[in-house]
């Protein structure tokens, strides 16, 4: 198994629900953050010739914990979803998970996710 965390634009996150929800993934977390990437946030032309900068932009982080088979299609739904070819689109990490129980029922491992 591993998690799925993909840091978004927040305007993207219907596009990503609804393709990865056609897909059968429907299990999924959503936290909104604020983050930054390499261009450090982004500088905004203000009246007058001012200039002001914002450090930390608003994202949304999806975090979806799948089996291994299903991962590089996962990845390519949301990639594919998330994407407008500007900076800013966001990063998706893949992170190893030990195991994963379901409450209800006990069952471990792939079966519970
Ligand atoms: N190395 C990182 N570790 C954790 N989170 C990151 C990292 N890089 C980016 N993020 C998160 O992803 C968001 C979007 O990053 P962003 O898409 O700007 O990445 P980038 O590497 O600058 O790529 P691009 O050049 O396309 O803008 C950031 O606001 C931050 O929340
Ligand atoms: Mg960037």
């Amino acid at each position: 198994m591993k998690k799925i965390e993909a840091i978004i634009r927040p305007e993207k996150l219907d596009d990503v629900k609804v393709a990865l929800a056609d897909k059968g993934y429907i299990g999924l977390n959503i936290v909104g953050v604020t983050g930054r990437g390499v261009q450090k946030g982004i500088v905004h032309a203000g009246r007058a010739g001012t200039a002001y900068s914002v450090d930390m932009l608003p994202k949304v982080k999806l975090e979806t914990v799948v089996i291994d088979a299903n991962v590089e299609e996962v990845v390519t739904l949301i990639q594919q979803a998330a994407s407008t070819g500007n900076i800013g689109d966001g990063k998706i990490f893949i992170i190893p998970v030990e195991d994963a129980i379901r409450v209800r029922t006990g069952e471990r491992g792939d079966a519970a996710v």
